[in-house]
């Protein structure tokens, strides 16, 4: 599903990535390992478009190195960024119906699978999201991707 090969990235002079190759089937769970700094999450971020790729990556037989972010994504490649990146002036429900690619299009997951796998998030489903706890984020960061019923999802 997934195909990198020989992936650089570069943040101004520091060679980050030098050669990167890794395969996903589909059906795979696939864990990056290393030590702190070592260049995992910039792996992530080359093949989402947040950084800028040297090399080959094909999504579903496609190339999609050098695509914007959002294109990638709505070729069904899922991203949870490390930082937590929810919008916090937005409630819990918000949130997760902005990861809808299309407004009112029912995926793979609904807002019930969500609060079943979570149901910390039911409780909080009205609450501005920026008051949850960091745990609390990540579940709503992991749920707000699943709600864009993405094929493949990387988890960072
Ligand atoms: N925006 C940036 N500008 C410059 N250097 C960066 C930037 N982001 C990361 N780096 C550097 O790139 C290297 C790889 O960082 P990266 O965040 O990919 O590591 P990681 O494996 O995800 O580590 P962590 O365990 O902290 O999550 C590190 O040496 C880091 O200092
Ligand atoms: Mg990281």
């Amino acid at each position: 599903m997934l195909e990198v090969r020989d992936l650089h990235a570069y943040y101004g002079k520091s060679h980050i990535l030098q050669g990167v190759n890794l395969d996903v089937a589909a059906g795979e769970v696939v864990s990056l390992l290393g030590r702190n700094g070592v260049g995992r999450s910039t792996t992530i971020k080359a093949i989402m478009g947040e950084v800028v790729p040297r090399g080959s990556i094909r999504f579903k037989g496609c190339e999609i190195a050098g695509l914007p972010s959002y294109r990638i994504a709505r070729l069904g490649l899922g991203y949870v960024p490390e930082n937590r990146d929810i919008f916090p002036t937005l409630t819990v429900r918000q949130n997760l119906f902005l990861g809808q690619k299309k407004a009112g299009r029912e995926g793979r997951w609904r807002l019930g699978d969500m609060f079943a796998m979570f149901p910390n998030l039911r409780e909080r489903e009205n609450n501005v999201a920026g008051v949850l706890s960091g745990g609390e984020k990540q579940m709503l960061t992991i749920c707000r991707t699943l709600m864009g019923d993405p094929e493949l999802i990387m988890i960072d």
